[in-house]
């Protein structure tokens, strides 16, 4: 397919969610398609992924700059010598510079594992375990400056379970991470996510 949007991926671990929008790529009909993979971490096992997806992979770690400006100056140098036009985050555990977040404002999505607002940040399976919710779920939506805020785009809920602890939601969470993710991506490349403020607006 001709005119396919031109999207990174950031990572910094196991990779499923990457993995979920590989293979959906992988459809010549999508249309989007990963042209890198960035991680902060060497060891990411994503980066298998991507490869073995024949997909080039990168990494630039944290560790080698002072601070979160210069390392987010040398990510998005990284991302230059691709050409990417669209920025998934998926599972990338590193917090954005202000500059950054707005070079890229609404070419930018995360997936994070709550329906936000609920629950943004670290440790979200226990936390929601923690206040006794009765439905749980994932959220992909833009970036903004906060972590785990902004347009949402997509969301899929789940009910707890008796038995959860976190481990057991965040297995069932993230079935439902790799369904919407992919589907987010796709309503972006086909232009069908508009702004109306600060909400995203579905031409479903
Ligand atoms: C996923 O559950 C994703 O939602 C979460 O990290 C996990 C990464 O798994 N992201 C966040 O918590 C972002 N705040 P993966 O590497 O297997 O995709």
């Amino acid at each position: 397919m001709d005119g396919q949007l031109r999207v990174g991926v950031l990572i910094s671990g196991r990779g499923s969610n990457l993995q979920a929008l590989l293979d959906a790529c992988a459809d010549p009909d999508f249309p989007a398609r990963i042209v890198c993979v960035l991680s902060n971490n060497a060891d990411a096992f994503g980066l298998q992924r991507a490869a073995d997806a024949g997909v080039p992979t990168t990494v630039v770690s944290h560790k080698d700059y002072p601070n979160r400006k210069t390392f987010d100056a040398a990510v998005n140098d990284a991302l230059g010598k691709f050409d990417v036009e669209f920025l998934c985050l998926a599972g990338f555990m590193r917090i954005l510079d202000g500059q950054f977040v707005a070079r890229w404002r609404d070419r930018m999505i995360n997936i994070h594992p709550s329906l936000l607002p609920s629950f943004p940040g670290l440790d979200t399976h226990q936390r929601a375990l923690d206040m006794g919710v009765k439905v749980a779920g994932c959220t992909v939506h833009f970036v903004r400056a906060d972590a785990d805020t902004g347009p949402i785009i997509a969301q899929a809920a789940v009910p707890l379970l008796p038995d959860d602890d976190a481990e057991t939601l965040a297995a069932r969470i993230l079935v439902e991470e790799h369904d919407i993710y992919p589907r987010a991506l796709r309503l972006c490349a086909e232009g069908r996510v508009s702004m109306k403020g600060d909400r995203a607006i579905i031409d479903a």
